[in-house]
Order: structure tokens, then C-alpha cells, then sequence
């Protein structure tokens, strides 16, 4: 099973992806967590970017491309196929927001991700409402970076807000972490 979770900055979802990972290890399955981006090279070099000053577009965009083709190949496909459940903090959704927000056609991002990155089987957007999680970014890194302007947050909102594919759940994420992790287990058997 292949689950991501996506929505803007602010919307708690690695506190959500650890306790889903805590759900599933109580039943006994083997859970693999990561991240986009991940820490491997080029990750490590988009992090950086977003303190020491943006990369180009193009140069952005296919950073995060050669990023996820290394995650796919060498923990998402091996873990899938020995059949671990898959937990993702972001995943191709977030560069047709992210990077659709800087020139590029989302649905044209998707097209290039979807030749080399298998579809999940649930994506759970976390959704919360511009200024909680303004105010969740202020207490988390005292200053938002380069990636979390408000004006760039509102426009990613729309591009996951415009995804309307079967296998998104949408989930009020203004709640209690508690209170959206329940929200979140009642799509599963656990
Ligand atoms: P984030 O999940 O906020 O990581 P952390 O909290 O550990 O810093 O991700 C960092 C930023 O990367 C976030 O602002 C969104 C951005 N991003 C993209 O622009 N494109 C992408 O494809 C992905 C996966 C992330």
C-alpha cells in the first residue's frame, strides 16, 4: 500500500504520517517513512536553496525530478514490491503545485512524473485555512523561508484544491492532531 500525504506548509502532515506509520507497526506490518525532498544529494541541495537563495526554475524543477527518480528506484519500488506500506511527507502533487506555481503547467509536471513514478493508492490532503498555517510556520522556524510566502501558499492551496482524482481524501486538517488522526484511520481496516 502506497499512501502520501500532501497540502501546504503548515498543515501537520509529518506529525500525521508518523502516527498512521505508529498504526500500521501496531498491526504488525513493516512501514517505510520518507520525505520529498528526501535527504540524498539532490534534496540536500534544494533544502540549502531555500536558505541560501532560490535556483533557477528549470534548475529547481529538475532537481526535484532527478530527486524522486532515486527515491522511486531505490526505497519506493523495492519497498512496494515486498509488499511494506509505503508512508510519503509529499510526493509529485507537491512539485505540480510548488513548481506549477513558478511557470510550469501542472498538468504537464504530471505527465513527466507519471512516466517514472507509480501512482499512490491514497493521497490524504491536509487542508487548513491560509493564516493557521502561516501561524504554525511562524512558531515552527520563527521566520518562513523563500518556499512559504503567503501569497505563493495560497496558490499551491488552489493546485491541490483542483486535484480530482479518486484516490484523494480530503481532510480538515484545523482539528487536534488526535482529532485528524482519527479522521485519517477511518479509511482504514486497522
Ligand atoms: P517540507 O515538507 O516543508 O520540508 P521541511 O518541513 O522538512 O522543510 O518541504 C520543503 C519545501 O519543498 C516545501 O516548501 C515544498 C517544497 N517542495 C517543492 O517545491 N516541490 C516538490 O516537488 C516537493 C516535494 C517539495
Amino acid at each position: 500500500m502506497f499512501i502520501v500525504f500532501e497540502g501546504i506548509d503548515g498543515t501537520g502532515k509529518s506529525t500525521q504520517v508518523k502516527l498512521l506509520a505508529e498504526a500500521f507497526r501496531a498491526k504488525g506490518r513493516e512501514v517505510i517513512v520518507s520525505k520529498e525532498p528526501t535527504d540524498g544529494p539532490h534534496g540536500t541541495r534544494l533544502r540549502e536553496s531555500a536558505v541560501s537563495g532560490r535556483l533557477s526554475e528549470q534548475e529547481e524543477l529538475d532537481l526535484f525530478h532527478l530527486d524522486r527518480r532515486d527515491h522511486v528506484e531505490n526505497l519506493i519500488k523495492p519497498a512496494l514490491a515486498r509488499g511494506a506500506v509505503v508512508i510519503l511527507d509529499r510526493y509529485y502533487f507537491s512539485t505540480m503545485a510548488y513548481q506549477g506555481i513558478r511557470g510550469f503547467d501542472p498538468a504537464e509536471i504530471r505527465r513527466i512524473n507519471e512516466k517514472f513514478a507509480p501512482p499512490p493508492d491514497l493521497v490524504f490532503l491536509l487542508e487548513v485555512d491560509l493564516d493557521t498555517a502561516l501561524s504554525r510556520i511562524g512558531v515552527r522556524d520563527g521566520q518562513a523561508n523563500a518556499f512559504e510566502q503567503r501569497d505563493a501558499l495560497q496558490k499551491c492551496h488552489d493546485v491541490f484544491a483542483s486535484l480530482q482524482d479518486e484516490f484523494v481524501r480530503r481532510i480538515d486538517a484545523g482539528k487536534t492532531p488526535p482529532e485528524v488522526h482519527e479522521e485519517i484511520l477511518q479509511h482504514f481496516d486497522l
